[in-house]
């Protein structure tokens, strides 16, 4: 059984479908616990209302980021944890942190990186104008929004989307990728060879999602 914990810093609606498709789905893996670092963040009401541990590691609290995550490696550490998973956990994380969980760390990203790293990814996407927007799972390296691709999904942008239209669009696909590479995880099933991720066995490691024909614009 692996302890999967999850990070999050507000609403968590990636981590309510990590954790419905955790027990649906029956994987070898226990949510051991939902850490925020904000006391209100809206997902550890869900978290606890199904039993599982939840704690808070308020970032206002500690002078620095090196003390903060240093604080919050020790709770993490605290569930023995085999896969840390970052679910809108909106915090830039120092080296040392991420380099203490290489290779069983995850973050989901809504863009399709190496395009639009940081904060308004759907709006940088629609005012360069791409035709295609999407989000990404990905291990974690130091760097900020970028290391090996485990996951992608890819949504069409439509005339007339605004930042929100587009954002609830990808947030659906999210919402399938994200608990469907942590599985890949507790399956043992991902490996790590320099910049890219192989799954075995194989299989499509991309979402496309096109509803443009229900929308009406044809093919
Ligand atoms: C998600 O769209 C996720 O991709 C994004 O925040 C949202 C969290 O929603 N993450 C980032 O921007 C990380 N840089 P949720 O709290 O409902 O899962």
């Amino acid at each position: 059984m692996k302890n999967l914990v999850i990070l999050i810093s507000g609403r968590g609606s990636n981590m309510e479908a990590i954790v419905r498709a955790c027990a649906h789905e029956a994987w070898g893996a226990r949510i051991a616990a939902v850490i925020a670092n904000r006391p209100d963040a809206a997902g550890l009401a869900f978290a606890a209302s199904h039993g599982i541990a939840t704690a808070v590691v308020d970032h206002r609290q500690f002078p620095d980021r090196a003390s903060f995550d240093a604080a919050l490696a020790q709770v993490i550490d605290g569930y023995a944890p085999d896969l840390v998973v970052l679910a809108g956990f909106m915090r830039v994380l120092t080296e040392s942190f991420v380099d203490h969980y290489s290779g069983r760390m995850l973050n989901i990203h809504p863009s399709l990186l190496p395009m639009f790293p940081g904060l308004k990814t759907h709006q940088q996407a629609l005012d360069a104008g791409c035709r295609v927007h999407g989000a990404t799972v990905h291990f974690v390296t130091p760097a900020l929004d970028h290391g090996p691709i485990v996951a992608q999904s890819v949504v069409p942008v439509r005339t007339g989307d605004d930042a929100a239209a587009l954002a609830a669009r990808v947030l659906e696909t999210e919402h399938v990728m994200y608990p469907r590479a942590v599985r890949w995880f507790v399956e043992g099933r991902l490996a790590l060879d320099g910049e890219r991720v192989t799954l075995t066995p194989a299989e499509p490691q991309w979402l496309f999602f096109d509803d443009s024909q229900a929308a009406g614009e044809g093919a």
